[in-house]
């Protein structure tokens, strides 16, 4: 993990100084190539002269997302000056920030940068410039541990420190804390995902989830012994083709009442999904070190959490396994009694995120006694065929907290769409010898694998979000070049900040 870079905010006023005398010197402009007030003090006249000239000759319009760069205008205390476009008006009332802030800081090249927050008709709020900051910082995240020969200008990337200058700098400078330990806790759950399995192995994964203890969220791990004596038969089942042990890891951070009932986010921490027995295709096997994003995501979003000390009661547990062929694996039309009591019939071993989540429910159900439940999981690969892979699926027996959910993911970005849950689902998934089979064939399998876990949560509200499509081999975005995306951190923080925080 490259650290990512530096982000300062300072007065509208220094926009014309430079603390090194060098670096870049960015300003932002609508469609009609206007500079702010801040800017053309910045700038000076003939400044405001030459970004005119060279927007004319490099065909610069100003349109939302683009940007000019050109050597620094004589008398700017800086190397480079760069302009972004903001576009329109109407463009500009509906800017995602840290959007702007990803694309932004792709856009500085030198170490330093003052960003001037400021264009006509701008107010830039101290929340506005917390989430181009959060913006600037995941985009600036890069996975090059295991790269020997580090990329040229990633080490130089890495120590580069903005300066954002906007009028309301203070309330900015403590926005800007947040957005600092939020993009900290999205890169947590990249860097999960990202780790080659050989290296986050279970026990590591648990290992790692157990640094959350720092922040004072309290840590427990159930080893396997623990685990038969729950009754756990599914999660295990799923593990013993593996010479890796599973482990559980529940987290609690108690922001909250004492007393009062937690939220409960649940991940799937498949560390690789080889298929088992039921082996998967050798093509792009790899990307099954990801069947872990949900687990990362929780992990994630209990760093959040703890970092602001959210006022709130929230538990977070995460399954942690590899899916293994092996002469020990479990195998198809093998019967396995989960820790609710419920049977299941194997139909295929690949079908293995479910049987995780299954006895991770069941125990936090009754361990926790949760008023909400929220699932994570990349669990079908019918969910990318249905939906792609820029938005997640969600399932759920609650419309409140569908609503709540589909609410996070449109302010946040991390958007989810709801899918039904209806009757034949669940009836697709009877077993002839058991209460169920762990698949409901080819039609509907991200819906049949929905209704599996539904037969799990009892009556508490429940959400599942199948981030098959989203937690990794991630499509670039302006806040994003990682394979692992650290999916669903920033909507989780989000929901909880909305929906279950005292104020
Ligand atoms: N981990 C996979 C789902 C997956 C596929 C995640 C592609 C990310 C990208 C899951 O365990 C799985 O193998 N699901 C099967 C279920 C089937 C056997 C019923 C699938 O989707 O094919
Ligand atoms: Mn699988
Ligand atoms: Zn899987």
């Amino acid at each position: 993990m490259a650290d990512g870079i530096e982000i300062g905010f300072g007065p509208l006023g220094q926009s014309g100084q430079c603390p090194g005398g060098s670096g870049d010197l960015v300003v932002f402009v609508g469609d009609d190539l206007t500079l702010g007030s801040a800017a053309r003090d910045a700038l000076g006249a003939s400044g405001a002269d030459l970004v005119a000239r060279a927007a004319a000759s490099e065909k610069f319009k100003g349109r939302s997302l683009t940007a000019l760069s050109l050597p620094a205008p004589g008398g700017v205390e800086a190397d480079r000056l760069v302009v972004v476009g903001l576009g329109s008006d109407k463009d500009r009332a509906k800017t995602d920030w840290p959007v702007l802030g990803g694309f932004t800081a792709s856009k500085v090249s030198g170490r330093t940068a003052r960003i001037v927050l400021d264009w006509p008709g701008a107010t830039v709020t101290a929340a506005q410039a917390g989430e181009f900051a959060l913006g600037a910082r995941l985009r600036t995240y890069t996975f090059d541990r295991y790269k020997t020969k580090k990329k040229p200008d990633a080490e130089e990337k890495a120590g580069t420190a903005l300066t954002l200058l906007l009028a309301d700098h203070d309330a900015a400078s403590r926005e800007g804390d947040t957005a600092r330990s939020l993009s900290d806790s999205v890169i947590l759950a990249r860097d999960l995902v990202n780790e080659p399995p050989n290296v986050l192995y279970p026990e590591e994964f648990a290992r790692r989830a157990a640094d959350l203890a720092k922040l004072g969220v309290e840590i427990e791990v159930l080893e396997p012994a623990r685990m038969r004596e729950l009754g756990m038969g599914a999660l295990l089942a799923v593990a013993q083709g593996s010479v890796r042990e599973p482990r559980i890891v529940i987290m609690r951070w108690n922001g909250g009442p004492a007393g009062e009932a937690p939220v409960a986010l649940i991940g799937k921490g498949v560390i690789f999904d080889s298929g088992g027995v039921s082996i998967k295709p050798g093509g792009g096997m790899e990307d099954m070190k990801g069947d872990m994003g949900g687990a990362a995501a929780v992990v994630g979003a209990l760093h959040a959490l703890a970092a602001r000390k959210a006022r709130c009661n929230v538990v977070g547990a995460i399954g942690i396994v590899e899916n293994m062929p092996d002469g020990g694996s479990y195998r198809p039309s093998d019967i396995l009694t989960s820790m609710s009591g419920q049977t299941i019939e194997v139909i295929n071993t690949d079908a293995e995120g479910r049987l995780v989540l299954a006895d991770v429910i069941t125990h936090v159900i009754r361990s926790a006694k949760p008023k909400a439940i929220v699932d994570l999981a990349t669990l079908t690969g019918a969910i990318i065929v249905a939906l792609g892979q820029d938005i997640a699926g969600m399932f759920s027996n609650d419309d409140a907290l569908a609503g709540n959910i589909h609410a996070a993911g449109e302010a946040t970005g991390e958007k989810v769409w709801r899918m039904p849950l209806i009757p034949a689902y669940d009836k697709a998934i009877d077993s002839k010898f058991a209460d169920m089979k762990n698949t409901g064939g080819r039609h509907g399998g991200a819906a049949t694998a929905a209704s599996f876990i539904k037969r799990y949560v009892e009556e508490v509200p429940w959400a599942h979000l199948d981030i098959a499509g989203v937690a990794m081999s991630s499509n670039a975005s302006e806040i994003n070049r990682s394979w692992g995306a650290g999916w669903g951190v920033r909507l989780l923080d989000r929901l909880i900040r909305d929906h279950y925080e005292a104020r």
